[in-house]
């Protein structure tokens, strides 16, 4: 399916709500994007295109028939899926000193940024998406080398192994009591980020726990950083006061643009003040101090 793309968010939940087991996402141009919705096909290519066609025009009329052109339907050869997103996997350049790069491929030797060596598997946090870089900016600038971290809803261990690269880097010692803390309540996402610490040499820089917030207990932390949803940013906001003491700083993302001020009402009032708003593609970080 062709799409304008301001449209690409709203299609992929339609092909997700016609039964597709995957959508991937490809921008072509700033005026093309292309979206390949995966189903199990039970009836022919010309009834889905037919199904897909009806329901669209149910759901919003024939004046949203411009969001979308070029719709075709092929069966596919059974394929590997698990690692067909490699392909379009590319290093990513973020802020000023830091590059995500998958882990299979060669890290140049003329290379100047810190590199985070990345193989995400299920785990969210490939460095592709908008909220996983404001997160990496935020570390880049507000990260003080030897203070202590807490990563909440860790991922892929994309931003812990930041800041433990950011401190090798900076010729600090793994010291234990220095330990970046990384949680994530996704079992199998922990074991991929402890991978990811290994391929990156800094698992002794970081301890992980496979916890929720909610459950997890822990002196305070200087630096908190949450690429959460902006509900749970909300809902956990006693448990950020608890892991952080006067002065502590929050980076907090995973909150769209229009989320900003229900957030930062909350946070204001449970003690913390606005250092700093950033926003990328829709997607804003607040860093925030605790008074
Ligand atoms: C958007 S991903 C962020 C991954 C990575 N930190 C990044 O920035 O790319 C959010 C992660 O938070 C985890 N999570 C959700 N609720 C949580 C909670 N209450 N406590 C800790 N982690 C949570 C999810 O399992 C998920 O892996």
């Amino acid at each position: 399916m062709e799409v304008s793309p301001d449209w690409g968010e709203i299609l992929s939940c339609f092909l997700f709500e016609q039964g597709a087991e995957g959508v991937h996402v490809r921008e072509e141009s700033s005026e093309r994007t292309v979206l390949a919705g995966y189903f199990f096909l039970e009836s022919s290519s010309d009834r889905m295109k037919k199904q897909l066609c009806g329901s669209w025009k149910e759901q919003y009329g024939g004046k949203k028939r411009s969001a979308w052109s070029g719709l075709s339907v092929a069966a596919v050869p059974p394929q590997d899926w698990t690692t067909e997103w490699r392909k379009d996997y590319r290093p990513i350049p973020v802020g000023k000193t830091i590059l995500v790069q998958p882990s299979w491929l060669p890290v140049s030797p003329a290379e100047k940024r810190t590199v985070v060596l990345m193989d995400p598997g299920n785990a969210f946090g490939s460095g592709t998406h908008a909220s996983t870089q404001l997160c990496l900016m935020g570390i880049e600038e507000f990260h003080r080398c030897g203070e202590t971290v807490l990563d909440i809803g860790c991922g892929s261990g994309v931003l812990a192994i930041a800041a433990a690269l950011r401190e090798e880097k900076a010729g600090l010692s793994p010291d234990a009591s220095r330990r970046i803390r990384a949680i994530e309540p996704d079992l199998d996402a922990v074991a991929t980020a402890r991978k990811n610490a290994r391929r990156n040499r800094v698992g002794g820089r970081i301890r992980f726990w496979g916890q929720s917030l909610e459950d997890f207990r822990s002196a305070p932390s200087s630096l908190i950083v949450a690429n959460l949803t902006a509900l749970d940013l909300i809902h956990l906001s006693s448990d950020m006061r608890r892991l952080s003491r006067a002065g502590s700083l929050l980076l907090l993302a995973g909150l769209e643009v229009r989320d900003i001020f229900s957030v930062l009402d909350h946070y204001r009032r449970g003690g913390f003040r606005k250092v700093k708003v950033r926003k990328r593609q829709g997607w804003a970080l607040l860093v925030l101090q605790r008074t």
